[in-house]
């Protein structure tokens, strides 16, 4: 665990970083480095030597009593740098310098940056940065060389007065916390499908009920969700060797009289497609196909860590999608929680089967809202890659404040189209709906196609009256597969985690 300071005076050090504006350069913080290195910068600036370009960086060993290594990163124009990109280079920063195995470094957080982004946001978005760029998955590396060290130390460096210490505290504890989540999502999610299987993710969800008594986990066995009527969640699983489990974490963080908040992810803990099995090319990174789950694990995790007063429940239906002699099949017509049938086209749409008795399961709360997370697409992925996460919703307020919150904190979310016309491509010959459909092309609009599929679990199947008010987020960036980047290693990234505690605590 990572030991935070401000302003401390260090004995030894391995580096310090200095994060710069171009069009600022020093001028604002320099009276808080000792002389020699302030002329030292100085010096380096003068020679152009780096210029404070963005995600510019530059090593140098310098002959100072207090530091011997300095790593100035380039922040980029003041008026151009956001919340994503600062997050971004600061984690740059910090992964080099844990790749050289410096594990005690000190940052400066200069007065215009504090200004900027206000002084609790910046110190927390920085703990979450460094939190999550220095977080490795190492556990199956069997030599010593290859694990990564563990950060131990950063002392955070600026010209803080009385009046900010108190939310630089809470700055650095509440970044801790949501840096918490994020990689509890990010391990699970790394975790290989031999071991990270529905009772194993079941588990991890009755671990978080022990560590916080606030927290009451419940875990539905087959036989249960046979008796519940979840036809859908109960298809999918029955080709793997695994039981198929359903999740149910509840938070109850104020009087129990006001509707919970529900989350629903999906938890596919391998996504082989089924008997309509993938090429194996599509099927490298399907580990990753319970992320949903994952990021409303890690987020209910924080929420409950931050003592925030909201009820909150969080309902993961979890299944291995495996070809098997008693898959299920296309064309079997299958019979949701509420009654609903649907037809079976491809049995790798099998998420918004799942998630489809989530969403009827959920409205036994008559929650306040549901909002769902899901690898749901390849096609939410085509369109928008791998920065940016696809927000299907019928609710305008929803989706300003969700869009605003994570612009916020750098999970970006993009809306795409619900409507009339994705709905119309899901109605079925034989059944009350199908589980693929397209636009036009059976491959058109088919990230908004599958949206529609569960908007019409949403509501009420007679009459077509909204059960509660929802959105679906589609988890295009949820992975960064092996390639991994500059400010985060390879793996899942946890994506979702902080957009929705923004978007829950507020
Ligand atoms: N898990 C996939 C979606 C996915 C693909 C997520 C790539 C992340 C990266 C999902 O279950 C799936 O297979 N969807 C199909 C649906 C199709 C059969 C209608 C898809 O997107 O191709
Ligand atoms: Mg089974
Ligand atoms: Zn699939």
């Amino acid at each position: 665990m990572t030991k935070y300071s401000i302003n401390k005076e260090n004995k030894k050090i391995d580096c310090l970083i200095i994060p710069i504006f171009e069009d600022v350069g020093l001028d604002n913080f320099s009276k808080n480095l000792d002389k020699d290195l302030a002329k030292f910068v100085a010096k380096v600036f003068a020679n152009k030597d780096f210029e404070g370009k963005k995600k510019q960086s530059s090593f140098f060993y310098i002959d100072s009593t207090k530091y011997e290594r300095v790593l100035l990163v380039g922040l980029g124009k003041e008026k151009d740098l956001s919340i994503k990109n600062y997050k971004e280079i600061i984690g740059t920063a910090f992964l080099i310098s844990q790749n050289k195995k410096y594990n005690k470094l000190n940052l400066v957080l200069s007065n215009i940056l504090l200004k900027k982004f206000e002084v609790k946001r910046l110190v927390q978005e920085t703990v979450v940065a460094i939190e999550i760029a220095t977080y490795a998955y190492d556990e199956f590396k069997t030599k010593k060389d290859d694990k990564i060290i563990r950060l131990e130390e950063v002392n955070l460096l600026g010209d803080f007065d009385k009046t900010i210490t108190k939310n630089l505290q809470t700055g650095i504890e509440e970044g801790f916390i949501i840096a918490g989540g994020v990689n509890f999502a990010r391990h699970l999610g790394n975790i290989p499908p031999t071991i990270m299987t529905p009772t194993y993710l079941a588990n991890e969800a009755l671990q978080l009920a022990k560590a916080n008594k606030n927290i009451k986990t419940k875990v539905l066995s087959e036989a249960e969700i046979e008796k519940l009527g979840m036809g859908c969640l109960l298809a999918v699983g029955r080709g793997s060797k695994h039981e198929t489990k359903f999740i149910i974490v509840e938070y109850w963080g104020t009087d129990k009289d006001k509707k919970p908040s529900v989350l629903v992810g999906k938890g596919i803990t391998f996504d082989s497609g089924g008997l309509s099995l993938k090429p194996g090319d599509y099927m490298i990174d399907m580990k990753f196909d319970m992320l949903g789950a994952a990021s409303v694990l890690g987020a209910i995790k924080v929420l409950t860590d931050l003592k925030v007063k909201k009820n909150i429940v969080v309902l993961i239906p979890s299944a291995e999608n495996m070809p098997g002699g008693d898959s299920y099949r296309p064309d079997d017509i299958l019979t949701a929680m509420n009654g609903a049938t649907v037809e079976i086209k491809n049995t790798d749409a099998e998420g918004r089967l799942i998630l489809a008795d989530g969403l009827c399961y959920a409205t036994k709360y008559e929650p306040k809202e549901v909002i769902d997370l899901a690898t749901l697409t390849g096609a939410c992925m085509s369109a928008l890659g791998l920065e940016k996460s696809g927000i299907f919703t019928p609710e305008d307020k929803i989706v300003e404040k969700m869009i605003d919150l994570g612009e916020a904190i750098g999970e970006n979310l993009w809306r795409l189209p619900l409507g009339e016309e994705y709905s119309e491509a899901m109605k079925s010959e034989v059944a009350d709906i199908k589980n693929t459909g397209g636009v036009g092309g059976e491959r058109y609009g088919t990230a908004s196609t599958a949206a529609a599929f569960l908007q019409f679990f949403t509501q009420d199947k007679e009459t077509g009256e909204k059960n509660y008010p929802w959105a679906h987020i589609d988890l295009a960036s949820a992975i960064y597969g092996s390639k991994g980047k500059a400010h985060i290693r390879a793996g899942a990234n946890g994506f979702g985690v902080q957009v929705l505690v923004e978007y829950l605590r507020s």
